[in-house]
């Protein structure tokens, strides 16, 4: 596949963040947005299959044993949104029961084309199941889609892969809260949380032994200075992870490795770091089970139903409306 080039306007808004990004201070930053780009996609797609990332398979084993179960306990869904659709792996085990019970258009939500590209080719053919990708943001993609349904037809939203917990708490319940508001009473939202587990264990996933995730951390730089012209030299950076017990999450930065100052002509900008100084790049939060009903409720939910795998504590927390 070609590396996709942005089209102008998203490209102005990429240098528009890298710029505002690199420019903050005390703590340089960059959205994890942005990591996933054709070469970035992939890259997290081979982390998903790595042994120490046991986030992906432990949501796989509950969808794939519970899918009939879960399915059972929802009104007749005629549509499904995905936030977030990955490559879709995990949720060709719901659309399979759900196909089989009644016609189903299923619509993944992504900022990623390579993504929306791994999921309609994962996900085409399956009986029953219409695919319609839109490429936008979550809430602007489910705005939307919420806009063209037909009637009553209930929706079934699904946010898995802990994806939620890239954000900070009280933003994961401010953002269930924007997705209470777009549904109805027939409606529901299936959430997958990654559970706190052994620092060691949470290290190990977001540092593997391989340097997959290293490189799908400095594939940012590689991009800004494939799409802005950028100088960086990956060398004279690594990437690190953190367990932060206070907000209990992993973070992720990128830290130089001299005093260095790096120009990106496509930003308009020359930035100057100090040696192990770092850019954050991304946080993974890491939930009780108990907290997530909790979080739920407080953005208006009713929680219907919890599915935990104990191999790799993961919650997958079914949601309903009213
Ligand atoms: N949503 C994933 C997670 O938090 C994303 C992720 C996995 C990630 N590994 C990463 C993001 C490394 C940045 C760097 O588990």
């Amino acid at each position: 596949m070609a590396l996709t080039a942005l089209l102008p306007q998203a490209e102005r808004a990429f240098a528009a963040d890298v710029r505002a990004g690199l420019m903050r201070s005390p703590q340089k930053e960059l959205s994890s947005r942005y990591l996933y780009d054709t070469i970035g996609s992939g890259l997290f797609e081979v982390i998903t299959a790595l042994p120490e990332y046991g986030v992906t398979r432990a949501e796989e084993r509950i969808v794939r044993s519970q899918a009939a179960e879960m399915v059972s306990r929802l009104p007749a869904h005629g549509l499904v949104a995905e936030l977030g659709s990955g490559s879709g792996r995990k949720t060709r085990w719901l659309l399979e029961a759900i196909g089989r019970r009644h016609p189903v258009t299923y619509c993944p939500v992504d900022i990623s084309p390579t993504a929306l590209a791994l999921c309609r080719h994962e996900l085409a053919n399956i009986p029953g199941v219409r695919v319609v990708g839109y490429e936008r943001d979550y809430l602007d993609g489910l705005r939307q889609i919420v806009s063209e349904r037909k009637g009553a037809m209930p929706l079934l939203v699904l946010f898995l892969g802990s994806t939620i917990g890239n954000f900070r708490r009280l933003a994961a319940t401010r953002f269930m809260r924007e997705v209470r508001a777009l549904l109805q009473p027939s409606d529901a939202f299936l959430l997958g949380v990654d559970l706190i587990k052994p620092k060691y264990q949470l290290l190990a996933a977001y540092d593997d032994e391989l340097g997959v995730t290293a490189a799908f951390n400095l594939n940012l730089l590689a991009r800004i200075n494939r799409e802005l012209g950028g100088q960086f030299d990956l060398r004279r950076f690594a990437h690190e992870a953190r367990f932060d017990t206070d907000t209990r999450s992993v973070d992720m930065h990128l830290r130089s490795l001299d005093d260095q100052q790096v120009s990106i002509p496509g930003a308009d900008l020359v930035i100057r770091f100090e040696r192990n100084e770092t850019i954050w790049t991304e946080s993974s939060h890491k939930y009780l089970a108990e907290e997530v009903a909790a979080m739920g409720e407080i953005a208006g939910f009713r929680c219907d139903g919890q599915w935990i795998d104990r191999i790799w504590p993961f919650a997958d927390t079914l949601f309903g409306v009213g």
